[in-house]
């Protein structure tokens, strides 16, 4: 049984994530897309709210029997993926700036956790320059995401501007 973790905030779910979960779930056989619950952070979604989304979205992916499942975490990412009997930490690299920072991550992960290795896997290029924070400013700031972010998550970030006070 090979399970592994997808770690992120996913504030939101963009279509660069779930390029890498398509990508790497046909690797394993089970796969959690670990939701961070960070409370230092000012999220648009809660954590309810991003677990939410991608439960809806997971469905639609092509995953050649890999079993997907969304949880949240609080703490160290290493940690949960022992906890979670996970064996591998999965990470979309996009272009050679995500490089640096994933791998300090990586190999603090190690240090905390030796049995578990991060696996890399490049996104698509047409997704190399997509994030979660470019695609909410681009959207808040009245831009087109369409084709970036998937519908479910454009319909609930048009109902979350809709409800902000300012
Ligand atoms: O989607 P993101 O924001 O790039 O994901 C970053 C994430 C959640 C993987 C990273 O911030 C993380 O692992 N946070 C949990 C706390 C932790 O384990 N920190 C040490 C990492 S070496």
């Amino acid at each position: 049984m090979r399970r592994a973790i997808f770690p992120g905030s996913f504030d939101p779910l963009t279509n660069g994530h779930l390029d890498v979960i398509s990508r790497s779930a046909p690797l394993f056989d089970e796969m959690i897309v670990a939701v961070l619950n960070n409370a230092e952070k000012h999220p648009m979604f809660t954590v309810e709210e991003r677990c939410e989304m991608i439960r809806d979205v997971l469905p639609s992916v092509e995953t050649n029997g890999c079993k997907l499942f969304v949880e949240s975490f609080t703490g160290l990412t290493a940690e949960f993926a022992r906890r979670s009997g996970a064996t591998a930490i999965v990470r979309g690299i996009r272009a050679v700036s995500d490089y640096e920072y994933e791998l300090r991550m990586a190999l603090m992960n190690r240090r905390l956790e030796p049995e578990i290795e991060t696996v890399f896997l490049m996104a698509g290029e047409e997704y190399s320059y997509v994030s979660s924070t470019l695609m909410k400013q681009v959207f808040e700031l009245g831009g087109r995401v369409e084709g970036l972010i998937p519908e479910i998550v454009e319909a609930r970030m048009r109902e979350k501007l809709g409800t902000q006070d300012d």
